[in-house]
């Protein structure tokens, strides 16, 4: 069965959505975009992607003629119309289509583009087993908390990690953790603090990361909002990653390194099992 996908204003099977060679996102990586978790039908975290996604647009210019409640009614709609269960929604748009030149055209309309994909990510063997990590210079933009579709950095981290016989990257900068290739990068020291990165443009501000500060407050959890170096992550108690899909993953290997005892640790899994609870009591 083909999926149903949604471009600007039209319902269409995947197959017919078709996007010109002069589309912006295309020539430039000149688009941005947010992947939204769906279980048991209904999205988890909505107004936090929406805001981030305005926040992107107003970094580069870019005007979306629909507002964060017209776009909850398209994402509720093609979750409907493909009878998503579970898995994501991926929105992106792109500053429209014009002729090649290096300045913002003006006048043009966004392209704006939503599908769905199925998977399980709720019931992941990862959260017992946890995943190992390899460490890798970071080579992307220096605006990272612009959710731009320029990947390839990111893309190509990956898979030098798995190359490397790891399952994903974290990637260093000035001797720094920056965050993962497409995750938010956390560690718990060994006196029970959970340190993660403070905001800012070196690194994308991730939506599940915030519920994630929240809750450790509520819980009693001590956070230090500070950048950490390998080392410091080689040492810790526990390592996780967080994002929209992932949630909560504990990391039990970094490079050649065992994260404490080798095995996911307690408070993430305290974080992951809080985070799902809060979230999917609110998800819409
Ligand atoms: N990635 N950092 C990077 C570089 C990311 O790509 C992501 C998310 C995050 C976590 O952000 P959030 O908690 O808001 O998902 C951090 C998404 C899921 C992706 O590109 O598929």
């Amino acid at each position: 069965m083909p999926r149903t996908v949604y471009l600007n204003g039209d319902w269409l099977p995947e197959t017919e959505a078709k996007v010109s060679i002069f589309d912006r996102g295309f020539l430039f990586a000149d688009a941005i975009y947010e992947v939204t978790a769906v279980i048991g039908g209904r999205l988890i975290d909505y107004y936090g992607h929406a805001a981030r996604l305005q926040r992107s647009m107003a970094e580069l210019g870019i005007s979306c003629p629909l507002e964060p409640e017209a776009l909850l009614v398209i994402h509720q709609e093609i979750v409907r119309r493909n009878d998503l269960r579970e898995g994501l929604i991926y929105l992106q748009i792109s500053r429209g289509v014009a002729d090649r030149d290096f300045a913002y055209p003006t006048g043009v309309d966004p392209t704006l583009v939503l599908f769905t994909q199925s998977k399980p990510v709720l019931e992941n063997p990862r959260v017992a087993t946890g995943i190992t990590i390899a460490l890798l210079p970071d080579q992307r933009w220096a605006r990272r908390d612009i959710k731009t579709v320029q990947l390839l950095p990111a893309s190509m981290a990956k898979i030098e990690a798995v190359r490397r016989g790891a399952d994903d990257a974290w990637l260093v900068e000035n001797g720094f953790i920056t965050e993962g290739s497409e995750a938010t990068a956390h560690i718990v020291t060994r006196d029970g603090t959970l340190v993660t990165r403070g905001l800012s443009s070196a690194l994308l501000h991730g939506i599940t990361r915030a519920s994630l500060l929240d809750i450790a407050h509520s819980e009693g959890i001590p956070v230090e909002e500070r950048a950490f170096t390998p080392d410091e992550a080689k040492a810790a108690a526990e390592a996780f990653i967080s994002s929209a899909t992932n949630f909560v993953l504990p990391v039990t290997r970094i490079d050649d390194t065992p994260v404490g005892d080798g095995r996911a640790g307690p408070i993430s899994r305290q974080l992951r099992e809080r985070y799902l609870e809060i979230r999917l009591a609110d998800a819409i």
